[in-house]
């Protein structure tokens, strides 16, 4: 029960990087003025899907410490991070959902999704360490 938790959360990173990197087709036309192909659909199901994927591996972290050692953040920096990601995933998620909803010409709101988008992976893959950290100390024991 315990790695079930890392590992989808490790998935939804990798998953995170390849959405990444469709965006970044669109960033290269949008503010570099190349053309490129921007598999937009691909880009709007996957990013559901990572964005749907962290959230529910955060309340899954909490609620796994919550059954197995009765309590609330007691994993310091790994829990404080996810805390903080928090208002990241959601503003990336509802900028996404709108400018896909809602087409028009922009680059000010897809900047700063893409951005804020960086910063969440960024997050993620820190948490990889720290969430290692945590895996030693309370699963391993050591
Ligand atoms: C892991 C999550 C995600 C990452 C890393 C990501 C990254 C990016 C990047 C780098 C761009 C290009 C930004 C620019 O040109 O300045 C972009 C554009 C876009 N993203 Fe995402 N994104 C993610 C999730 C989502 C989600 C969940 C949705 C929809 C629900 C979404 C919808 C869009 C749309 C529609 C655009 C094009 C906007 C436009 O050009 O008008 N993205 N994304
Ligand atoms: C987006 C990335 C991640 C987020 C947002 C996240 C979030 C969380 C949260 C909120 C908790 C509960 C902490 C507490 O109440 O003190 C937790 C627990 C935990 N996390 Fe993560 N985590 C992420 C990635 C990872 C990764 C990659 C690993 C492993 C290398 C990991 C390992 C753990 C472990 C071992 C626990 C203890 C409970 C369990 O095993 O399920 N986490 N995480």
């Amino acid at each position: 029960m315990l790695s079930v938790h890392p590992l989808l959360q490790f998935s939804m990173l990798l998953l995170g990087g390849y959405v990444l990197f469709l965006g970044l087709f669109r960033a290269m036309s949008l503010h570099g003025g190349r053309r490129t192909l921007f598999r937009w659909r691909r880009h709007v199901a996957l990013g559901h899907l990572a964005m749907a994927g962290w959230l529910m591996g955060l309340a899954g972290g909490l609620i796994i410490v919550r059954i197995t050692w009765h309590s609330f953040l007691i994993s310091g920096l790994h829990g404080r991070i996810a805390l903080a990601m928090i208002p990241f995933i959601l503003f990336g998620w509802a900028s996404g959902y709108w400018m896909d909803r809602t087409k028009k010409k922009r680059t000010l709101l897809p900047l700063l999704h893409g951005l804020n988008n960086l910063l969440v992976l960024l997050a993620a893959l820190a948490q990889i360490y720290t969430g290692y950290r945590v895996f030693q100390t309370f699963v391993l024991g050591q």
